[in-house]
């Protein structure tokens, strides 16, 4: 903590190739993997450096922008450390544009649009045979054309051989199946659309209420004293859902996806036509 990782200046290179001479912004630094936005006169560029744990995971994220349609990257190493320079999305993400909810300010009208708007981001992405594995309130930036997602260090796609290791991206967001399959196996466990789903679910009731869906508390789940395992064991046995409802609609129709077991669970596109009915 405290000191920012210096960037490198091969990922600066690939940044000014893209966009001229560039100003870097320092965004975040944690677990292995710093995010800078670098600015320049033909545009703006985030450039993410991985090191140390996270060098892998970045050189994965890379390849998976790379395999991606319509997504530009550029990518290499430093020593042992792993960048990648891709297009910065100008926008709010689900947790920004929920703030207003949040507050108890009247923000309804364009938080529903835009969980419409990411659910079906989700669909479309799907639909191409990709399941993302780390949706969360801060993965979807809610752009002038579109909803656009980031983070893709744990997705794969569908009919390749999975990651070696996977171990369900925030684990709040996990769903119970995936929970118990990374703690009892088999493994390697494949992150599934319909996981995709729950997190997704997951991700709006947590840009409405600021908490995480589970109620771990009620269920007697000490989380701060808690590893990553024995929290997943906990979720894979059921939590119940947090009571707080400020928005018992919206609320009642994310819970129907939280709540259903894998196999009977909507579809993305399924809760973007749920969340579209959702009077206001
Ligand atoms: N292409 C991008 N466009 C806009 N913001 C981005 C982009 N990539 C990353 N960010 C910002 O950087 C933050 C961290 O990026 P992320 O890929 O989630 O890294 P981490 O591995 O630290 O979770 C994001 O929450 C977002 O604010
Ligand atoms: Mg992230």
């Amino acid at each position: 903590m405290g000191r920012f990782a210096p960037c490198p200046p091969e990922a600066v290179a690939a940044a000014q190739a893209l966009c001229g001479p560039v100003q870097l912004r320092e965004v975040t630094d944690r677990r292995g993997s710093a995010v800078w936005q670098a600015t320049g006169p033909l545009g703006s560029v985030a450039v993410k450096l991985g090191y140390g744990v996270g060098a892998e995971t970045t050189a994965r994220e890379a390849a998976v922008l790379d395999a991606l349609p319509g997504c530009t990257v550029l990518a290499g190493r430093s020593g042992a450390d792993v960048w990648y320079a891709t297009p910065w999305l100008n926008g709010p993400s689900t947790w920004e544009l929920f703030q207003a909810v949040r507050d108890g300010q009247n923000g309804r009208i364009t938080a529903l649009a835009g969980a419409v708007a990411l659910c079906r981001a989700v669909a479309d992405f799907h639909a191409t045979g990709w399941v993302h594995g780390d949706l969360q309130p801060s993965h979807g930036i809610h752009t002038a054309g579109g909803v656009r997602l980031i983070d893709f260090a744990w997705s794969w796609r569908e009919g390749t051989d999975p990651w070696w290791e996977f171990n369900g991206g925030i684990t709040h967001l996990i769903a119970p199946e995936l929970a118990a399959r990374i703690a009892r196996g088999p493994q390697p466990v494949r992150p599934t659309a319909a996981s995709d789903v729950y997190a997704l679910a997951g991700t709006l009731w947590t840009c409405v209420t600021g908490r995480w869906p589970l109620d771990y508390e009620a269920a007697g789940v000490d989380v701060k004293g808690s590893s990553p395992d024995g929290l997943r064991v906990a979720i894979a046995s059921g939590i119940p859902l947090c009571s707080a409802r400020p928005w018992p609609e919206l609320q009642a129709q994310l819970a129907r996806v939280l709540t259903a077991p894998g196999t009977e669970r909507s579809t993305a596109g399924g809760l973007a036509d749920l969340l579209s009915a959702v009077p206001l």
